[in-house]
C-alpha cells in the first residue's frame, strides 16, 4: 500500500495535497469531530456567521481559548514537513488546506490555499483594515480597529460565509490540473471543500487517502485508503519514496 502510493507520487505529473483537522491533531490541535473533537465540547453554532455578530464578546471568548491560547505554542509535525519537502523535491504543487492554524507555512510550505482563512490575521468588519494577531491584544475582547474602532474579526470563514478568494479559485484550478491528489486528515463532511476531492476524482486523479478512520471519501473516490495517523503514514510513505 505504501510503496504503491509512492510510486504514483514519484511519477506524477502534478501532486496536490488537501488536508483537515487531522494533520494537525499529531500538533496538539483538536479536531472538530470525532475523537475529543471541539463539537463534542462547544456547539457549533458559536462559529456561525451570525451569532458572531449578535454575540460577539462570546464568540471571541470562545475562539481565543480555543485556537488563540493554543497559537504559538502548537508547532508543525513530521507530516507538515513532509509536504513541505515533497515541495521541496518537486513532487508536490500545492497544498490545499482547510485549516486555519498556519502549520503548512510554519513547516515550509510555500504553495498553500488557506480554503477556510487563517487565524493568523484579523479583520475589520467596519472599513475591512486587516492586521497580524500578534498585533493585537486579545485581553479586549472584541478588539478593535486601530483606524475607525470597528469590531475586528478573525479572517476565518465562519458557518455561513463564502469561501475567500483567490484561495477557492486556486484551489479549484491546481485540483483540474493534479493527475495525484494525497488527502489528509478530513471527514469530508463539510461543503463546498468537500466538492474538491470529487473534482479531484472528475479529472482522473489517483487519489491516495491518509486518515486512522473511514471518512465520507473513503468509498467514493479514494483509490489507496492508508488507514494510519498523518505523522506515521507521511513517514512510511517519504521512506517508500526515497527508495524509489
Ligand atoms: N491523522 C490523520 N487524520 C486524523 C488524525 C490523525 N492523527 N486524527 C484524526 N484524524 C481525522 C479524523 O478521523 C477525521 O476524519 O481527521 C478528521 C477530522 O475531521 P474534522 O474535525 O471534521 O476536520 P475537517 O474534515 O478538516 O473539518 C472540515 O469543518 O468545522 C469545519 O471549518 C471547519 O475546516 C473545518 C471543516
Amino acid at each position: 500500500m505504501y510503496a504503491k502510493a509512492a510510486k504514483i507520487i514519484k511519477s506524477a505529473k502534478r501532486c496536490v495535497a488537501f488536508t483537515g483537522a487531522g494533520i494537525s491533531v499529531e500538533s496538539g490541535i483538536p479536531p472538530f469531530r470525532g475523537e475529543n473533537g471541539l463539537w463534542n465540547k462547544y456547539d457549533p453554532q458559536i462559529f456561525d456567521i451570525e451569532y458572531f455578530y449578535d454575540h460577539t464578546q462570546h464568540s471571541w471568548q470562545v475562539l481565543r481559548d480555543i485556537f488563540y491560547d493554543l497559537f504559538g505554542k502548537v508547532k508543525p509535525n513530521a507530516a507538515h514537513y513532509a509536504l513541505a519537502e515533497l515541495e521541496a523535491d518537486k513532487m508536490l504543487s500545492a497544498v490545499i488546506t482547510q485549516n486555519v492554524d498556519h502549520l503548512h507555512y510554519d513547516a515550509g510550505s510555500k504553495i498553500v490555499h488557506e480554503f477556510h482563512g487563517s487565524l493568523k490575521t484579523v479583520i475589520c468588519l467596519k472599513c475591512r483594515a486587516k492586521y497580524k494577531i500578534a498585533q493585537i491584544d486579545l485581553n479586549i475582547l472584541p478588539p478593535l480597529c486601530k483606524k475607525c474602532d470597528g469590531i475586528l474579526k478573525p479572517d476565518v470563514i465562519f458557518f455561513g460565509e463564502a469561501i475567500p478568494e483567490p484561495a477557492q479559485t486556486n484551489s479549484f484550478n491546481e485540483t483540474k490540473k493534479a493527475d495525484c491528489f494525497i488527502l489528509i486528515g478530513t471527514t469530508g463532511m463539510v461543503a463546498p471543500a468537500n466538492l474538491i476531492p470529487s473534482a479531484a476524482k472528475a479529472n482522473k486523479a489517483k487519489i491516495i487517502e491518509i486518515n486512522p478512520v473511514k471518512s465520507e471519501y473513503t468509498g467514493s473516490v479514494t483509490d489507496i485508503f492508508i488507514e494510519d495517523k498523518a505523522v506515521h503514514a507521511m513517514e512510511k510513505l517519504m521512506e517508500e519514496i526515497d527508495k524509489l
